[in-house]
């Protein structure tokens, strides 16, 4: 019996009896009816996130309403055709119901072009046709101004893609950018990350809405006292929204490299998001926990669950996957401590008692050191947007809802996804490679 059986049933369910339909059902495995129910009924809320909905499909009309005139004019100028809706939703039919069909997502080799390999190391093209270059602080995040994103040439991406490898994320204001062409941006950097539930602009998957005050007006529960309880406690309080120290994708086998965020509504005050450097992170340790950490593995985590097919009533589950802790950066040859307080759940080999303890002295190391942290702004000029394009393989983030969604903060994301994380022994420290010292002996 398959599903369209059980449609049959279910469609004709006044004119049969329970013990027919228990009799009929009996014939199909518990996963498949489970399925079938999740796949067509809108109020079963499962394998979306706990502070989400669960009834949305298709391009949403009530969306189109709220969407600020500034990101609707900048997919109208674009082409986009919203006039059925904004943003789209994965449809039910297309969603991982079990985490087994979430984890086969991309569960093969992708090849991948480190394209900042090919870059000039002095970065001539780029840089020299900036008006001004401005690092923000000593160890992360650089400002350009003066260049359009739209206008970059081949050689320019390829130094833009060294520069965010090296500083962990740059930022460009003012800009007029088409979500079409930041979409080719992120396939030129890498495999376009095409997600299968987050919602994306109607006709360009991969290119993800992320709109905190759309997931409000269906239901999430964001408020002034409760958008930090993760960063005391994930497990129980969770994320809502994005303010939990993360990085993005790191249940992927080939997790996110370059991360392009473009705001094209962008709050008067406020709204600020803060990234920190993995490679700093990494420094930040004595000589014995690097040696005690180097080659360690750890248990990553999707920020969606689902269900499992073996257990279906035992709860919802996150894909998980394993990496290294540190790993080597391929552009710059330098090595990060790549955990998160978001999704690194576990050290392999340890004790749970162990790796909690391991694990939340790192998420400080990372969260408590503000000197390895940068905190920006995005403001731009009326009728332009801003860009932060920044490496999640070497830096975690996470955003400030101060604005408390008064003015609305919408933005586009797209993700090239890179190579598969490794731990090459051999390579350096980005303080040992660039001479800096590391303690005050040195
Ligand atoms: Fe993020």
């Amino acid at each position: 019996m398959t599903s369209t059986a059980i449609e049959g049933l279910t469609q004709t369910r006044d004119s049969i009896n329970v013990d027919d339909l228990v009799e009929a059902t009996h014939h199909v495995s518990l996963d498949e009816q489970i399925e079938y129910l999740v796949r067509n009924r809108q109020d079963i809320s499962i394998t979306r996130s706990r502070n989400r909905p669960t009834d949305l499909t298709g391009t949403d009309e009530e969306g189109l309403a709220f969407l600020p005139e500034s990101s609707k004019r900048r997919m109208v100028a674009d082409g986009v055709d919203i006039s059925h809706g904004y943003p789209e939703v994965p449809g039910r039919s297309e969603i991982p119901v079990y985490v087994d069909q979430a984890h086969a997502i991309r569960d093969h080799d992708m090849p991948f072009t480190e394209r900042a390999l090919n870059a000039d190391p002095q970065k001539k093209a780029l840089l020299g046709a900036a008006e001004e270059v401005h690092n923000l602080t000593a160890n992360i995040g650089t400002e350009i101004t003066g260049l359009q994103l739209v206008d970059l040439t081949d050689e320019q991406k390829d130094e833009l893609a060294l520069l965010v490898a090296e500083r962990g994320v740059v930022f460009f204001r003012n800009q007029k950018l088409p979500p079409k062409t930041q979409r080719d941006l992120g396939e030129y950097w890498g495999n376009l990350e095409v997600h299968p539930q987050t919602p994306h602009v109607p006709g360009l998957p991969g290119e993800s809405v992320i709109w905190v005050d759309y997931w409000r007006k269906h239901g999430m529960n964001i408020n002034f006292k409760n958008c930090n309880y993760g960063n005391f406690d994930v497990v129980r309080y969770g994320s809502v929204g994005n303010q939990v120290w993360h990085t993005d994708l790191v249940h992927e086998r080939q997790p996110a490299g370059i991360t392009h965020l473009h705001l094209d509504a962008i709050p008067e005050v406020g709204g600020d998001t803060i990234w920190a450097s993995g490679y700093a992170a990494y420094d930040k340790l004595s000589e014995e926990m690097k040696k005690f950490l180097d080659g360690k593995k750890a248990v990553y985590v999707s920020a969606h669950s689902y269900l499992d097919r073996d257990d279906p009533f035992g709860g919802r589950k996150k894909v998980e996957r394993v990496h290294p802790m540190v790993r080597t950066i391929p552009a710059t040859g330098w090595k990060t401590l790549f955990v998160n307080r978001g999704m690194t759940k576990r050290i392999v080999g340890l004790t749970p008692v162990e790796s909690d303890v391991i694990l939340n002295y790192l998420f400080d190391v990372y969260e408590r050191n503000a000197d390895i942290q940068v905190r920006f702004n995005w403001k731009s000029d009326p009728g332009y947007g801003t860009s932060a394009i920044w490496d999640n393989r070497s830096t975690q983030h996470r955003t400030i809802w101060d604005h408390e969604g008064r003015i609305s903060r919408h933005g586009t994301r797209v993700t090239s996804l890179a190579e598969i994380p490794y731990f090459d022994p051999d390579s350096r420290s980005q303080r040992e490679a660039l001479g800096l010292p590391i303690t005050k002996e040195e």
